[in-house]
This record gives structure tokens, C-alpha cells and sequence, in this order.
């Protein structure tokens, strides 16, 4: 395969029943990425390559005065120095096709404006990578400072609303939480943080890209090819069919790779300036800014209940973190309008903008830092009413969206608490806190409801018999490490009743059918759902091709009665009478054989309130004297509709809880309050958990039927699996320890 073809990937043989939804299909880029064959962005090769190192601002507001590049420009094999002060003018100041996900605000040296440390402000392009960083080094930049705004109390009282949040309104209200609030029989008030959080997939950004006169194509790590490629034309002032996007591999992702920043356009502009491709990789410390991050939330909780244990009142006021040049909303309290029955609500959201690099998605963006709050919040006043956390979650369980006005698809939320609690032996809790131990260990037990959107998106797919009885689904869709190659293969084989090997799976890249972005835990639903109409359509068009054709046994046979069956199409109550796919291929040309949809989510979607919900049980143990916090134990129960692949789908939420418990214990980006710089801008200092802060992790799936949510059942499972979870263990700490953290991280200090 050369740079410039569409990667298709076949199954390695397996049993047929592997290829069936639900089954255990095993990954079939597997082979592929163990052997190192898989390419990624960065990996790929051109003739004429360059390389290119971007420049950051080391100061936090202010502009840039005057930029030496002698020295870099006279550093052997540096190609060009790109600065404010040569780079080429875009149209509209280089903000033109702002529009998230794939469009955001963006730094590509059209102003003289510096409005946060790590802003892009140069790009060096030399012969070696070496060079260009060499030449990176060799910059003397000047800047005008100003004083930065970075103190998050002080922008508090300048706080405005966001236009949206997440589509919906950024406050809401029902009732009378006044009221409530004074007549109620138990009363907490209680702020919450969550800390500011930087996306770290193991390939950070990287993008290629190359010009054949005006052609751009782009090989970059996205989550989005189509909306890359509608970002960036826009952006350049082209025609969106002057632009390519590939990206058939993704090395995690995680939101920061739902929008393309300044990197990946002003690869672009380097590439045309220098007339030679140019291949632009984010080191591991730039993801620590110019690429986007989970903000600071600062969350005020007023939670009420009555004598009998039922919620009255619930305020989630919101605060978070933006910078100064976008307005991004982490979306926290959304997840307290629907979650709890609950006739008194009221939630806000306000943006805090400081100098600091513009937020954005983070799995979960919301439910995972207003989970965490909310089910804090849940805990501590159950234990206020005298009540078991599990009890009380169950005494408020809602079975009709009031946030929406909408009923659920389905819920099964009451049989995860079951299963999960039942699981983990959560009877065995005994209510004191810091009343069990074990030697030198306080032990703790603590549980938090999940949950997440099922959200769906339309999307186009392409169906092709091909002569040798393959057929070939082509979708412009994502696979980020997800799964989704194997999945939609797994929907492909099951629909047609073809072994997986016998699909040619074509994704990631935009010279294939438009599929949204793999963000919001979308990408089964509705590239899955494209996928599932395109075969369907593609059995029943070669049923028609065959019974109105004279050479075929099939023909004049009511295209009705034709089954495809083990490559077989034959007559239901003659399977003898028939032929095969490769037969019927052979006597028609490629045209004939290809069908094209969009599958669009049908009219029940607006009709119904669609969630994943979970119940997740935690045990941790807490040293007495050191206040250190293992996690030996998880449980979590969920009900997510159809798991569509039992292995990839159990890989994806298990990933989930452990960034769940990486988000209690151990992630913070620490911001210098007087730079605006990341002090701990590396994965030495930035804390993830290792192997060995992982515990046995036992999921259960409860079945769940659901004719609502699409063609496939299926709800979706990329981000559920860290919702909840950080709640689950601060309230496992506070029964540990007689400690309530309401801070994360929480770290072994907060428990001295
Ligand atoms: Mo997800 S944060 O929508 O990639």
C-alpha cells in the first residue's frame, strides 16, 4: 500500500460465530498493530519530507514585540522560520470556520497577541527533526508582558454564562428550591473542585501534511476526518474538495483529537511555504496546552432532603475555567437534572476566563467532574439522614427524565445497583465510617451511580460486491483505539451472514462516505447503524439483481423469498435453488454492485430520553498512619443496551474506570499562578496509574433490550466507564476514613 491508498483490513479467519454481534470478535487491526504494520500519522513516509517543531509562548499575556530568527535561519538544514511576522495572511484573520467540534478558536499567527503560556507562536521546518527543533531552540523572542489573569477567585466575579451548554441550556429550574431548601429536614451545603486535567493518549497530535499543486492532503491524528477537512478549507480559503483528511489509525484520543488546532493548519501553511511535505508531530509536554484540556470546576452543591429520605431540593452551581480567547463549557451540572427524582432544581453554569490554553472535550466532558460532585454530594447527606448511600440513590430513583420532560428509551439502572451491590457484597458495609480495619488499614466501601448520553449522529456508508465474493464497506469513520474497525466489520458480517473474513472495512479517511465525529460516545451507534443499512440494502439489491436476471437460477423468483446464506443467495423454501455471491459478481460490472445510504436517527429519537446508566462499587484501603489510598477492588454493573463485541466492549470500559480512578487519585496539571506555565508538563510528573495501582476490575453487563435507541440496540460504552467512579472513591475514602475529600486529586496528604 503506498502513502496516498485507502487502507482496507480484512478479518484473519475466524469461526463464524465470533462474527456475530455480541461475539468476542478479536480485534482485526491486531495483527496489524503487533507487528508494527499499523501506520499512524506519524508514521507515514513522502518523498521530500520535512520536519517541523512548533514554538511556544513562554509568557502569559502580552504581544509579541520583535522575533530574531538569524540564528535559526542559519542553522544547517533549517527550511523556514514561520512567525507572526512572515507567516501568510489568511482569510478573516485566520478565524474563519470556527464551529466545534472540529472548528475552535485558534493561534495561527495572524496577530501579534499572546494570550496564554504555550500559545504557538513560530514553526520551524528544517531537513532533520533535529534541525527543526535545533532551530526552535535558536529563536529570540521579545515580548510586551502584561499582567495575566490567572487567579480564578478574583475572574469569579467577571463569570458570564455560555451561550449552550452541550446543546442545551446553560441553567435551568424547576420548582421552588427556596422553599425546599428552608422547609427540608436534612440540609447540605458543600463546594466541590475538580482539578484542570490534560488529555495524554499515548500518540500525541500529529499531522502530515502535503500539497499537490492546489490538493492538501492531510494525514493527521483526528477523531474527525470530515470536519478536519471542513475546518481547514475554510481556513485556507479553499474549496473543501481541495482537501484530503487520512487517519486510519488513532493512538488514543479522548476529545483532544475532535478538533484540529492551530498545529494542524499551520502544517499546512509551512508545507505550501516550503513547497515540500511537512510532517508536524506535538511533543509530549506541548500537549500540556495549545491542544485543549479538561478545565478547573469549581461546583456549589445545596442538596435537601425530607424526614422519609426523597430529594426536595438540588442547586449545582458551576464554575469552570476557559481561556480568554474561546468560551468552553464543561458541561457538570447537566447530570443533575435528570439523574435523581427531584421536584426542586436549579443549575448554573458560568465561564471563569483566565489566560490559559482553550478547554475542551475530555471523556465525559460534564458527567465525569459533575458525577463526582453530585455523587459526593448523594453520599454525604445520605449519611446525614441516617440512611445506607445505596438506599437512599435507591428511594430517589427516577423512571421519567424530568430535566427533559421525556421518558427513558430504557433504563435498567435499579438492576445494576442490584447486581452490582449483590456482586461486591456490599451488605457486609458496616454504615460507621472509620470503624473497619484491618491491622494497620482502614478499610472503606463506597458506591456512586454512572451514567451517560446515547447519542446519535447521521452518517453515510458505501456497500460493494466485489468479483472474488468480498464485500467492501466503506465508512469515513474513526477508529481511536476503540475498536471500530472490528466492530463495524462484526455489523457487516452479521447482516450479510458472511464470515468477518470475508468483509473489506475501509475507514478514516474522507475520500470515503461522510460519518460524524467519533466523539460522544457515538461512533457504534451511528456509523454502526450506517453500516447496518448499507448491508441490508446491499442483500436486498442483489436479491433484486439476481431474480431479474435470465442467467441467474433465481430468476423470476419473488425477490421476497431470497435469503443470503453463507454467501449464498438462495429461495427460503428451496435452498437448493440458488447461486453465489461470486457468481452473481461476475456477470456485473462494479457499478451495479454498490449501494449507498445515509441512515439518520429515526423520529422516536426526539421522543425519548436516552441514557447508559451504571453502578459502580469500590473498596479502598488507607494506611492509618501514611494516609496512602490503594483501590484493591472495583465492581461495576452497567446496562448499556446490546454490547456489540464482547471483548473490545469490555476493553473500552475498563479503560473507562481506570481513567476514573487516575481521575480521583492521581491526575492535576499544576498551573503556575503567577506564569500561567504547566509545571508538570510530562508523564514523570503528570501521575497516571500503573499497572500496579489497578485492581481486579469485575464488570458486569445487565442485558438490556431497548427498540428506541437504533438499528443495532446498542447505547454506547466509550464514556460511561469513567463516570461515577471518582465519586465512588472519595465516598470509599470518606467511609475509610471519617474524611470527606471534596477536592480531587485526592492525595495520601488531604488524609494527614
Ligand atoms: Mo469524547 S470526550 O466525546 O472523545
Amino acid at each position: 500500500m503506498d502513502a496516498t491508498s485507502t487502507l482496507t483490513l480484512t478479518s484473519p479467519a475466524v469461526g463464524a460465530e465470533d462474527g456475530k454481534l455480541g461475539g468476542a470478535l478479536s480485534r482485526v487491526d491486531g495483527p496489524l498493530k503487533v507487528c508494527g504494520q499499523a501506520r499512524y500519522a506519524a508514521d507515514f513516509h513522502l518523498p521530500g519530507l520535512t520536519h517541523a517543531t512548533l514554538v511556544q509562548s513562554r509568557v502569559a499575556a502580552g504581544r509579541l514585540r520583535a522575533i530574531d530568527t538569524k540564528s535559526a535561519e542559519a542553522h544547517p538544514g533549517v527550511l523556514l522560520v514561520m512567525t507572526f511576522f512572515n507567516a501568510p495572511r489568511l482569510p478573516e484573520g485566520g478565524q474563519a470556520g470556527i464551529k466545534p467540534p472540529a472548528g475552535r478558536t485558534l493561534s495561527l499567527l495572524q496577530d501579534d497577541r499572546v494570550h496564554y503560556d504555550g500559545q504557538p507562536i513560530a514553526v520551524v521546518v528544517a531537513e532533520t527533526l533535529e534541525a527543526s527543533r535545533q532551530g526552535a531552540r535558536l529563536l529570540q523572542v521579545e515580548y510586551d508582558q502584561e499582567p495575566p489573569q490567572l487567579d480564578f477567585e478574583a475572574a469569579k466575579a467577571q463569570a458570564h454564562p455560555p451561550k449552550e451548554a452541550q446543546g442545551q441550556e446553560p441553567d435551568s429550574r424547576r420548582g421552588d428550591v427556596e422553599a425546599a431548601w428552608s422547609q427540608a429536614a436534612h440540609r447540605l451545603e458543600a463546594t466541590y473542585t475538580t482539578p484542570l486535567e490534560h488529555h495524554n493518549p499515548l500518540e500525541t497530535h500529529a499531522t502530515l501534511a502535503a500539497w499537490d499543486g492546489d490538493q492538501l492532503t492531510l494525514w493527521d491524528s483526528t477523531q474527525y476526518v470530515h470536519g478536519v477537512k471542513q475546518t481547514l478549507s475554510q481556513r485556507l480559503g479553499l474549496q473543501a474538495e481541495q482537501v484530503r483528511v487520512v487517519s486510519p489509525f488513532v493512538g488514543g484520543a479522548f476529545g483532544s483529537k475532535g478538533s484540529a488546532w492551530s498545529h494542524v493548519v499551520l502544517a499546512a501553511m509551512a508545507a505550501r511555504e516550503v513547497k515540500r511535505p511537512v510532517r508536524l508531530v506535538v511533543e509530549r509536554t506541548q500537549m500540556f496546552g495549545p491542544v485543549g484540556n479538561r478545565p478547573f470546576t469549581q461546583q456549589q452543591f445545596r442538596l435537601a432532603a425530607d424526614g422519609g429520605g426523597q430529594l426536595t431540593a438540588l442547586e449545582h452551581r458551576v464554575h469552570a475555567e476557559t481561556s480568554r480567547i474561546e468560551d468552553w463549557i464543561e458541561p457538570s451540572a447537566l447530570i443533575s437534572r435528570f439523574l435523581y427524582a427531584c421536584d426542586n432544581v436549579a443549575t448554573t453554569h458560568r465561564l471563569v476566563p483566565l489566560n490559559v490554553g482553550v478547554p475542551t472535550f475530555q471523556r465525559a466532558p460534564g458527567e465525569a467532574t459533575g458525577s463526582f460532585a453530585l455523587e459526593s454530594a448523594m453520599d454525604e447527606l445520605a449519611h446525614q439522614a441516617g440512611l445506607d448511600p445505596l438506599e437512599f440513590r435507591r428511594r430517589n430513583h427516577s423512571d421519567f427524565d424530568a430535566g427533559q420532560q421525556l421518558p427513558y428509551s430504557s433504563k435498567s439502572l435499579l438492576a445494576c445497583y442490584d447486581q452490582g451491590a449483590q456482586a461486591f457484597g456490599w451488605s457486609q458495609r458496616n454504615p460507621k465510617p472509620r470503624a473497619t480495619r484491618r491491622g494497620d488499614v482502614l478499610v472503606g466501601y463506597g458506591m456512586a451511580t454512572a451514567t451517560y448520553p446515547a447519542k446519535r449522529l447521521a452518517s453515510e456508508a458505501r456497500a460493494t460486491l466485489l468479483p472474488d465474493g468480498h464485500v467492501r464497506v466503506q465508512c469515513g469513520t474513526h477508529d481511536l483505539g476503540t475498536g471500530t474497525w472490528t466492530l463495524l466489520t462484526q455489523v457487516a458480517a452479521d447482516r450479510l451472514d458472511l464470515p468477518p473474513a470475508r468483509i473489506a472495512l475501509e475507514i478514516g479517511d474522507t475520500a470515503l462516505p461522510m460519518a460524524p465525529v467519533s466523539g460522544g460516545s457515538m461512533t457504534a451507534a451511528s456509523a454502526g447503524a450506517a453500516v447496518h443499512a448499507v448491508c441490508e440494502l446491499l442483500r436486498t439489491h442483489l436479491a433484486e439483481l439476481a431474480v431479474t436476471d435470465e442467467a441467474s437460477p433465481l430468476h423470476g423468483v419473488p425477490h421476497e423469498l431470497i435469503e443470503l446464506r453463507e454467501g449464498r443467495l438462495r429461495k427460503t423454501d428451496e435452498p437448493g435453488r440458488g447461486e453465489t455471491l461470486e457468481s452473481l459478481a461476475a456477470r456485473h460490472a462494479d457499478i451495479d454492485l454498490q449501494v449507498n445510504v445515509r441512515a439518520t436517527p429515526g423520529p422516536d429519537a426526539e421522543k425519548y430520553s436516552k441514557h447508559s446508566f451504571g453502578a459502580v462499587f469500590v473498596e479502598v484501603h488507607v494506611d492509618a498512619d501514611l494516609g496512602e489510598i490503594r483501590v484493591p477492588r472495583i465492581v461495576a454493573a452497567y446496562s448499556v443496551g446490546n454490547l456489540l463485541n464482547a471483548k473490545t466492549g469490555r476493553s473500552q470500559l475498563l479503560g473507562g474506570i481506570v481513567w476514573g480512578l487516575s481521575m480521583a487519585l492521581h491526575e492535576h496539571s499544576l498551573r503556575d499562578p503567577r506564569y500561567g506555565r504547566i509545571a508538570n508538563a510530562n508523564l514523570g510528573e503528570y501521575h497516571i496509574p500503573v499497572n500496579a495501582d489497578i485492581p481486579d476490575i469485575e464488570l458486569i453487563i445487565v442485558p438490556e433490550d431497548d427498540p428506541h435507541i437504533g438499528p443495532l440496540g446498542a447505547k454506547g460504552i466509550g464514556e460511561i466507564g469513567i463516570t461515577g467512579v471518582a465519586g465512588a472513591i472519595a465516598n470509599a475514602v470518606w467511609h475509610a476514613t471519617g474524611r470527606r475529600i471534596r477536592d480531587l486529586p485526592i492525595s495520601l496528604d488531604s488524609l494527614l
